[in-house]
């Protein structure tokens, strides 16, 4: 299915991109647009732009941009179909959907049909499940005897797979679903001779789904006590798997951490599910990897606050130190909560009322000081001095972590209250480790600037031939024009019109900006304005993405910004016309340079004497243009 154009055009009417965007980082206002920190990267210093009057943004630090659909598809990792489904929900907008065009069909790339297998899968779970006797007598009764009641097994896609070799197998290439496919998916394997079989069989079924609530692998549990056989398997790394970059249970819980500016980290599909049932939604595991930078900038597009559930065990929670480490590198807050000996998120959840429950994880929630002194102290029973001296060393190293400085010398108070430390001691230790650390830094920085000083500008062909520079003159006018073509060129023309004017007869090398240049051309001649907005859209990704490379810092801050942030960019901006002159010029010379080189190629192989005479005269008249256009170019350069 596909949504009608009226749909489309009505949720386009209805977007107003600072509200959408609002829904995912905290904008600013500064001008007539807004900042934030980037919801891409992690940065320190706001580089990410909306324009309302643009209805555009451009994120500087990851060059993502475009407009109010592109940042839903990049944010929530979802496809333009999805991105306006979720739109038309937000302002109540009825989706009008239509049958899909043979094209659209084939289109349908191989991810989506990983999709269309993997959400038969889980159907054929949920199924088995719920209506074969298997599934009811074992797979139904052991959720029930763990406390999962009917509507969370819903909410979760909870299935069975029966104890067979082929039950998926069978029911999937009996509704047309390809061998080839399962095995992409990961649900079926292939042994040494050659025979296929179902991976998942004869336990209960963890579907494990994306942001957009799409099922993209699985988790399974056996329910044998046999000890050889593992008690989870889990699917394999596919084109839409990949194990670091999920967090278990995200579709459930995202709007509940938003809402509840928190996000609770444990370890497992049970934990998640449980904590569900105890009232308590926002709420992602990691699920057997342990935590990596990708999942804390998932769980950092919804809050900026953790809390790390840890069974009560001190060996284990040693070693996931680190993850702590990790969520404070990413300057998000973090505190945990440590469960008596013996039990887990899971267990101790049953064990009580959600009421009883959701207080204790509030009673007892440590900031990450306390929790790592409580740890390393076992619990304050360990107070010689060489194991004082260890904690306060693993305490101010996590602090040094922490990006943010008015951060870290709140925490450094903390900590010197706790620990019953001078704060000035714990202050130069801090400072020793944070110099180490700029040291490094700075060379890094020095290292990635001579790289990239040395780097050509992205895109281009890789070695510089004269059909190569051609490149960036190219590209050089299309920048000029997507940033400063409304501005004025003189009395009559503006930039736009001026360069579109001199370039009419113009052959581009490269079609990507022909093409661009044509469609501005377009905008020019129907007498509106140059605006990013009108290249940008999932129609032409190809086209979009030149034209949001191209934009600059300029083109969203308003006057005063260059002084405050003490940037000196080209000097062009001060002179636009003259900028604009120039370009022109390179452009006309580059273009001459290279007819000058094809007419002398030509002219080695002309056969006749007439042909040689034409070739001649043509030698004569594009020197001369040359000669014209370089004259003109050291003026204005020189002058
Ligand atoms: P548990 O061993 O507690 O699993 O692991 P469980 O299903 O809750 O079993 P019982 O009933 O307590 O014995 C907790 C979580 O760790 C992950 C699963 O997500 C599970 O929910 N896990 C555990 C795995 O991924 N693989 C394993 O082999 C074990
Ligand atoms: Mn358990």
């Amino acid at each position: 299915m596909a949504i009608s154009d009226a749909t489309i055009q009505e949720i386009k009417n209805r977007i107003d991109i600072v509200d959408v965007i609002g829904d995912f980082v905290s904008l600013k206002k500064v001008g007539s647009n807004y900042r934030a920190l980037s919801p891409f990267t992690n940065e320190k210093t706001p580089s990410f732009y909306v324009s309302p009057s643009k209805e555009i943004f451009k994120c500087f630090s990851s060059g993502k941009g475009g407009d109010a659909i592109t940042f839903v598809m990049e944010v929530e990792g979802i496809n333009y179909i999805e991105a306006l489904k979720y739109l038309a929900d937000k302002y109540g907008i009825e989706v009008e959907e239509e049958e899909m065009t043979d094209e659209q069909i084939q289109a349908q790339n191989k991810r989506d049909s990983l999709f269309i297998v993997l959400n038969f899968a889980a159907e054929y779970f949920k199924e088995t499940l719920f209506n074969s006797d298997e599934g009811k007598s074992i797979g139904l009764s052991y959720f029930k005897e763990r406390g999962f009641t009917e509507a969370t097994i819903k909410k979760f896609d909870l299935g069975y797979t029966l104890d067979q070799w082929d039950g998926l197998l069978k029911a999937a290439t009996a509704k047309g679903h390809t061998e080839e496919m399962l095995l992409n998916a990961g649900l079926i394997l292939k042994n040494d001779n050659g025979k296929i079989y179902d991976r998942f069989r004869s336990r209960v079924v963890f579907p494990i789904h994306n942001v957009a609530g799409k099922v993209i692998a699985f988790g399974a549990r056996t329910l044998r006590k046999d000890k050889k056989e593992p008690k989870y398997i889990n699917s394999p790394e596919t084109e839409v798997y990949h194990k670091s970059d999920i967090l278990y249970g995200i579709h459930q819980a995202r709007q509940a951490i938003r809402n509840q500016e928190l996000c609770y980290l444990v370890e497992g599909y049970t934990d998640v599910i449980s904590l569900h049932q105890a009232g308590v939604e926002n709420v992602v595991a990691s699920s057997g990897t342990s935590l990596t930078k990708e999942q804390i900038q998932l769980i950092s597009r919804y809050t900026k606050n953790i809390t790390v559930l840890y069974d009560g065990d001190a060996a284990g929670i040693k070693a996931s130190f680190r993850g702590i480490d990790m969520i404070l590198e990413h300057d998000l807050n973090v505190k945990a909560v440590v469960f008596p000996e013996g039990e887990d998120p899971d267990s101790y959840s049953r064990s009580m009322s959600s009421d009883a429950f959701q207080d204790y994880l509030k009673v007892n929630a440590q900031d990450f000081i306390t929790f790592k002194t409580n740890i390393l102290t076992d619990g304050g029973k360990q107070i010689d001095p060489a194991s004082k001296v260890n904690v306060i060393r693993e305490v101010i190293q996590s602090i040094s972590l922490i990006p943010d400085g008015i951060k870290r010398s709140v925490y450094i108070q903390s900590c010197a209250n706790q620990l019953e430390i001078e704060e000035q001691v714990l202050l130069s230790e801090l400072n020793k480790i944070l110099i180490g650390k700029q040291r490094k830094d700075r060379q890094a920085e020095q290292r990635a600037q001579e790289v990239q000083d040395i780097l050509p500008e992205p895109e281009a062909p890789k070695q510089a031939t004269v059909q190569d520079t051609t490149f960036y003159v190219e590209r050089e006018s299309l920048r000029m024009l997507i940033n400063y073509g409304n501005e004025g060129y003189d009395e009559e023309l503006s930039i736009a019109e001026f360069i579109l004017q001199e370039i009419e007869s113009i052959n581009f090398d490269n079609d990507l900006i022909e093409e661009t240049i044509h469609k501005a051309a377009e905008i020019v001649s129907s007498g509106e304005q140059i605006k990013a907005d009108r290249f940008i859209g999932p129609q032409h990704p190809r086209m979009s993405q030149l034209v949001i490379d191209l934009l600059e810092m300029k083109y969203f801050v308003s006057e005063g910004w260059e002084e405050r942030h003490r940037i000196s960019t080209m000097h062009e901006s001060e002179d636009l016309p003259l900028a604009a002159f120039k370009i022109v010029l390179r452009l006309k010379r580059k273009k001459l340079e290279v007819l000058i080189r094809q007419n002398d190629e030509n002219l080695k192989t002309s056969q006749t004497p007439e042909e040689q005479d034409e070739l001649l005269k043509m030698k004569m008249h594009l020197k001369a243009l040359f000669d014209e256009v370089n004259t003109e170019l050291g003026t204005v350069i020189s002058g």
